[in-house]
């Protein structure tokens, strides 16, 4: 099963100065909680992103980078690579972390995608696709509105009616 994981503000923004655009505790668990023990993929400045630039501990980490290199990840050099990578784990949970490019480079071979909606505006440079606007996205799940740091977030689950095979 592959599943894109993000959190996104009212207008789909998810960062801006390569960093997130919030801080969201109760979310943060929820991303932990989800993928612990299960396999992430993430593009280069996603890794670069973090502190250190290290990758997520107890999770196997796969980077999608033309020149990034660090011992403790998978590099892949390509979207074919990386595809006959996931082909290989395929019976694996994989989650999609970002950022930009590989949400929108994956997300027709995603599943499911799980989306915490912020109710507010960042102010964002990069964006996920509207998946209220894509015909192949079902929205299956919306929790209750939940205070997170003083925002106001919804966990949702859109379904992939369209997907297509690694
Ligand atoms: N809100 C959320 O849930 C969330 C989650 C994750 C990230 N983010 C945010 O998203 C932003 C980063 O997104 P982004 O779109 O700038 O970057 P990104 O998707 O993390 O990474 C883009 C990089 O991936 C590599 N790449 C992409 N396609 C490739 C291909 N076909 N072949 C080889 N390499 C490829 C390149 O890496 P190299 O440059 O290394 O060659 C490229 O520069 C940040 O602001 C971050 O905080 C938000």
């Amino acid at each position: 099963m592959i599943r894109a994981i993000v959190h996104a503000d009212k207008e789909w923004g998810i960062g801006k100065g390569n960093d997130m655009m919030f801080s969201l505790p109760k979310d943060m668990k929820f991303f932990r909680e989800t993928t612990v023990g299960h396999t992430v993929v993430m593009g280069g400045n996603t890794l670069r992103s973090f502190p250190n630039q290290k990758p997520l501990k107890n999770r196997v980490n796969i980077v999608l980078s033309r020149g990034h290199v660090q011992d403790e990840c998978i590099f892949v050099r390509s979207f074919d690579e990386l595809k006959a990578e996931l082909k290989k784990r395929e019976t694996e949970e994989i989650y999609i972390i970002g950022g930009g490019e590989i949400y929108k480079e994956l997300l027709p071979y995603c599943h499911e995608a799980l989306v915490t909606k912020v109710d507010a505006v960042g102010g964002a440079e990069v964006f996920f696709p509207n998946l209220d606007e894509n015909a192949n996205f079902t929205c299956v799940y919306q929790s209750e509105p939940i205070d997170d740091n003083g925002l106001t977030i919804r966990f949702t689950t859109y379904r992939n009616d369209k997907r297509i095979p690694l």
